[in-house]
Order: structure tokens, then sequence, then C-alpha cells
């Protein structure tokens, strides 16, 4: 009876891509209310203290400014289990530019006049804020992101590494960065009473609508139930809104004080670079012990990152370095230094981002010092089974990728030596560098509603997220597929926490947990209710378990290359190609997909020529924290980028076959790209992001 329509692997067009180049799509700002006001933050001007004094008195006789909260006034919080929003509940100042007061005013113009208005006496703290190899309080967290173990050690690596004919100690950095997704973090808040009880919904731009609302539920004292959190529509996260933030707490306090009324809250570019999360530095040793014909016998990754004083957030920088190559003796750690700043996060890619950076900077060191070509020296150092856990992979096409990449990129004419190509006033090199990200098989299990809407329609409901990725697009190709149905037939809706309970877009977790869901559904719904069903038939269920958990690896893979140009006399660097050749399982939707991938090389492209966020120890703030002085690859960057996928398909992560494609795209492209600057130019930079200075 199956006709196999398999919309599953066509390159569609976003469902909602007229609505947004329209401008009728509507992300959470825009949600309209009847009279609505405004939030504006009032933030604090030093990095550790305390608050002596606030005084609000001349904000509040500002016409149209209904309330200034601070922490005189504000609620107290159910619970502060969750010290992320803990937020006006003490004088305390634990980093700047945290929330200390808030205005609703009549409109956004007052709102941010009246906020300021406040002035604000302090008893100021010396603070620390600069992270350092050599810090005096390093400690090793319990876990680091992930779940991860902190430390994992094989064999004896001081042992291998005094033995190894070929060795190499070399220290790396990458510095502070920021999400600065082109929407901003906004709410919308209304606190009403119904039937006697209290209700919150909120517009929120999410990751997560269940997240939203089981956080800000458990501190605020609702029931669940009793918290919606809508979020159609998202302007980009890139990590910084999988969890919500003090100020989703800030302005549910609002909502409540002005109960009934709709609050909108829209953070400024700036407040968005103080409190949503950032990427922690890093400082990373990376050693590696190798015979003459570049076997690795020894690596030790041993990675220093950052986190607040008051709420821990290790980055797993080295968690790559565990899985990527074969080594008898291995070593990796990693150490924080807590420090008086804002939470760090995860952003696209956490660990293997900048991790790998430096793995992968210090095998292309290895291979010249060998003598070897680099896709040759990874090809060698293949493991058969994961080196540390002994585990087969469910599917490891690395070698496939850097040999398609190779052949496309047009590698094996390549003559290795640096320094000695020019164009003119330019010199040119190429670089690879391996590229890999976890197949999470947690948070893998969300449930999907199916109902027959009758004419042979079907509506499909899961509280998932389209966080600008096409997840709607692709999530509707497989209902469509699952229930043997054309794509129009299928009325797909998600972004809202009244639709069944499911995962965040995260960890690359999110098409394959949602479209087991769906799969499910519709499988159940067919048998319950067969081909021909009754309008309003419904079914809902929760997706399968990955059936490979536990008993396999679970990785995407893939393989960078860039080409780069750097002028002899300026240091300007240019990369006007990169290509990604990337193994993630089955492609549900080519052009989706690649738009991720190639979405992710440009940040990975931003990451190894512009972006840094300036911490200024003396006042304890991120100086570029605007997009004047935040620089993110512009349009004149990026030149000809190319991501293909090879064949691939893998049933033990879920049915679908297919592995998440929103994260490995960042990975490699700042190794690659910093291998091909010392291939034109015979400079090795080992500290992000690369600038003319260090090239000269
Ligand atoms: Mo992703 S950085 O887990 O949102």
């Amino acid at each position: 009876m199956r006709t196999t329509r398999a919309a599953v692997g066509t390159p569609v067009a976003r469902l909602e891509g007229r609505a947004k180049v329209t401008g009728t799509a509507r992300y959470a700002f825009e949600h309209p209310a009847p009279d609505p006001l405004y939030l504006a933050l009032v933030t604090s001007t030093i990095a550790r203290g305390r608050i002596t004094a606030i005084d609000t008195t001349a904000a509040e006789r500002l016409d149209g400014v209904v309330t200034v909260l601070t922490h005189e006034n504000a609620p107290r919080l159910a619970s502060d289990e969750n010290r992320e929003l803990w937020v006006l509940q003490s004088p305390e100042v634990a980093y700047r530019g945290q929330l200390i007061g808030g205005v609703v005013a009549s409109t956004q113009e007052i709102a941010a006049h009246a906020a300021s208005l406040v002035t604000v006496e302090y008893d100021v703290r010396p603070h620390d804020v600069e992270l350092r190899a050599d810090h005096p309080d390093l400690y090793a967290p319990p876990k680091i992101n992930a779940g991860l173990e902190t430390d994992t050690a094989l064999g004896d690596v001081d042992a291998a590494l005094a033995e190894a004919p070929i060795t190499l100690d070399l220290t790396y950095t990458t510095p502070r960065q920021h999400h600065v997704p082109i929407e901003p973090h906004t709410a919308v808040a209304r606190w009403h009473r119904d039937d006697g009880a209290d209700h919150l919904t909120i517009h929120d731009t999410t990751q997560g609508v269940f997240r939203t609302r089981l956080f800000l539920a458990a501190a605020l004292g609702l029931p669940p139930e009793r918290v919606e959190v809508v979020s159609p529509h998202v302007g980009g996260a890139f990590g910084s809104k999988v969890r919500p933030k003090s100020h989703h707490v800030l302005v549910a306090f609002a909502a409540r004080t002005v109960m009934g009324r709709t609050v909108k809250l829209a953070l400024t570019r700036r407040q968005t670079f103080a409190g949503t999360g950032y990427r922690t530095p890093t400082i990373q040793r990376v050693q590696l012990g190798a015979d003459a014909d570049g076997r690795l016998t020894a690596i030790a990754h041993d990675a220093v990152a950052e986190t607040s004083r008051f709420v821990e957030f290790a980055e797993q920088t080295a968690a790559g370095t565990r899985t990527m190559y074969a080594a008898p003796n291995r070593r990796t750690t990693h150490r924080l230094a807590a420090l008086d700043v804002s939470v760090p996060t995860v952003m696209r890619a956490p660990g293997e981002a900048p991790g790998m950076f430096a793995l992968e900077s210090a095998m292309d060191e290895l291979a010249v010092a060998c003598g070897l070509d680099p896709i040759e020296l990874r090809v060698r150092n293949e493991p058969g089974r994961d080196p540390e856990t002994g585990l087969p992979y469910s599917t490891r096409d690395l070698v496939a990728c850097l040999r398609e990449g190779a052949r496309r990129f047009g590698w094996t004419a390549r003559d290795r030596e640096p320094g000695v190509r020019r164009d003119g006033g330019w010199l040119v090199g190429t670089g690879v560098a391996a590229s890999t990200y976890p197949a999470f098989p947690y948070m893998s299990q969300s449930t999907a509603k199916i109902r027959a809407l009758g004419d042979g329609r079907y509506g499909v409901d899961i509280g998932a997220a389209d966080i600008g990725t096409g997840s709607r697009t692709a999530l509707t190709q497989i209902a469509a597929d699952a229930l043997d149905v054309p794509l129009d037939a299928v009325d797909l809706r998600l972004g809202d926490s009244a639709l069944p309970l499911a995962a965040p877009a995260a960890g690359s977790m999110g098409l394959g947990g949602w479209g087991s869901a769906i799969t499910a559904a519709a499988r159940a719904f067919r048998d319950r209710h067969g081909v021909a069903p009754a309008e309003g038939a419904e079914v809902t269920a929760k997706g399968d378990a990955v059936p490979g958990a536990g008993e396999f690896e679970l990785h995407a893979f893939g393989a960078q290359f860039a080409e780069v140009r750097v002028h002899a006399d300026t240091g300007e660097i240019r990369v006007p190609r990169l290509l990604g050749v990337f193994a993630i399982g089955r492609v549900v939707n080519p052009r989706t997909a690649r738009s991720q991938l190639v979405g992710g090389m440009v940040m990975g492209l931003s990451a190894a020529l512009h972006e840094h966020g300036v911490m200024d120890p003396i006042p304890g703030q991120v100086v570029s924290n605007d997009l004047a002085g935040y620089h993110i690859a512009a349009h004149a960057d990026v030149q000809d980028v190319d991501a293909v996928c090879v064949d691939e398909f893998d049933p033990r992560y879920n049915a679908l076959g297919a592995k998440g494609a929103g994260e490995i795209g960042v990975v490699g492209v700042a190794a690659a790209v910093a291998n091909a600057a010392y291939h034109a130019t015979g400079v090795r930079v080992r500290d992000l992001p690369l600038t003319p200075d260090a090239l000269l």
C-alpha cells in the first residue's frame, strides 16, 4: 500500500520562508497585545560588591513610568536553586552588567530613559576577571558539560613522551566568544488570574519552550502547567537561548506587578553581551608523541577555561581528543578558574569548537615534524574502535570525508613547502583539519501528536523549536513520509508549550529526537486508525530511545579544507575557498542541511579571523560588546564556501538514520584556516583570532 513519496531527502525550501522575508512571521517581541507596557533594565556598573543605596525617585517621577523594581521591592523567588535566575534577590553584585533593577513604562523610550535615571551607590570589592594558565585557584569540576568525565587517562603519557622519537609540546588559546544572534533576547509576558489561579504566558525567543517553562515555573513557584511559553520563530540562538536567564524572571516579576497587562522586554545588543552567556576563553596545552612514521604513541590535552563564581559551567574542551586518533597513551584534563563574570554557556559546538582548533593545529604541526602529508598522518592514526571506550563506532567515515574533500579541493597536487607560493603580493597556502561532533543519545525522547483533520490532511503537533535551522520544514517532510501523504497534507505546529513535550533544539539532537517522535506517532496512528481515519482521530506517541546507545560510539565526522592568502606587506588575510565534507548520516533536507553546515563554517571562519570578546580587567567588562567592536565575518569575508555530505545512514542513532547538522560545521574551520595560513607564510599562529600582526 505504501507509495513511498519520499519527501525525506528532497531539498524543500523553508515552509515559512515567504512569511519571514515578507515580514509577516511574528517574532516574540512583535506579539500583539492591547496597550502593552515596556520593561527596561538597570544593570550593575561594577564587577563585584554590594549595592548600598539605590535611588529610583527621578525615574518614578517621569511621566509614563508605572513602576520601578529593585532588590528592595521585588518579589522573592520560590526557589533559589538555579542561581542563573536569581535576580533582585539581594544587594550583592556578582558581575558587571548584572540586572539590578527594571523600569516598567508606557513606551520603550520612556522605560529606557527612566532606567538611566536610577542612581546606585556601591560598596565595591576587588574583582578577578582574567583567565590565566597560572591562575592560583584552578580546580577540577566534578563533571564537564554534557555530563562528561572531567579527566581521562589511558596508559602512561609521560613515559611514552619521554621515549617518542618525535614530540611536540604546544599551547593554543581561544578567546571569549559571543553568540550574537541577529534577533536579540526578548520576552513578552502576561501574568493573569483565571479561575482564581495565577497563570503566566510568555512569548519568548528560545531553543526550547519546555526549558523556559520548567525553569521559570520552579523559580516563580507556579505549577508548570500554568506557565505557557510560545516561540514560533527564533532569529538565531547558537546556544544562548537554551536556558532561560535572569531577564525572563524580571519580565515575569514586572508582569506580576501589573497583573493582566502585557509587558514587553527586548535586551539591547550590549545587554546580550553582558548576561546571556558566552563561550569561555580557553588555554590548551597539547602534547603529542609519535614514532618516525607518524604513528601517535601519546596524546595529552590539558584544557583551562573559566566559569562564573556563582554558577559552574565547564566547557568540554578536550572531549574531541578522546575519540579522534588512535594512541595507546592518552590524557585529557579540564580545569576551571572561577571568576567575577557572568555564566558562560554552550555555544555552537561547545567543547569541539575550541578544542579541535588546538588538536587539529597540533596534528598539522606533527605532519610538518614528520614530513608527512597531513591527510596521510590522520589516516595513519585512524582508530578501528573508540580509543578510550573500546566501543565500535556506529559509523565513522572520517577517512571518506578526507579523501572526498582532497579530490574536490584539488589537494593531491599540493606542494608542502611553507611560504613559497606567491601571487603578486599575496602568499598562498592550503590547509586541512578534521572535524567531529557527538550524536548525543540523551534528550532523544520527545513526544508528538497526530490528528486527522479530514480531507486527507493531518495535524502534527510537537513542542519542538525552529531557531532558523529549517526544522519545521524537515519535520514536515518526516511526517509526510511517515504518514505516506504529500507534503502539503501535513500541518505541523511547533514552538508552544501547549503542544506535546519535546526536547530543545540543542546539542545537534533536535531533528533526530523530534523525527523519531513523529515517526513513532505516525506508526501508532496508522496501526490504530488505518489509512482512512475519522476526522478528529488522534494519537500521541513518544519517540524510540537511541538504539545504539551504550553499545556504540555515536559521532558525526567531517573534513575542512581552506585556501588562505596573506598579503606579504600588510598581513591581510583572505580566505577565498572553504570546503567541508561531512558524514552526518542520512540528510533529511539537503537544502536546509547545507545551510546549517555552511552557516557553521562561516561561524568557524568568523572565529578564525575576527571574533574576540575583549575583557578589560579594570572595569571588569567586555569592551567589544556590540557589533561595531565584536567583529563577525562580513559578506566580503565569505567567498567560496561549500559543504557536501558523503553517503551515510546511521540506524543505530535513529530509524531515520540521521545525525545532527547544526554544530559540526563550525568544528575544525579555525584550524584549517590557521594551517593554511602557516602553509602560506611559514608562520604558525596558535592564538585565535588570526590577525595580520601575528602573520607578519
Ligand atoms: Mo547548542 S550550543 O547545544 O544550542
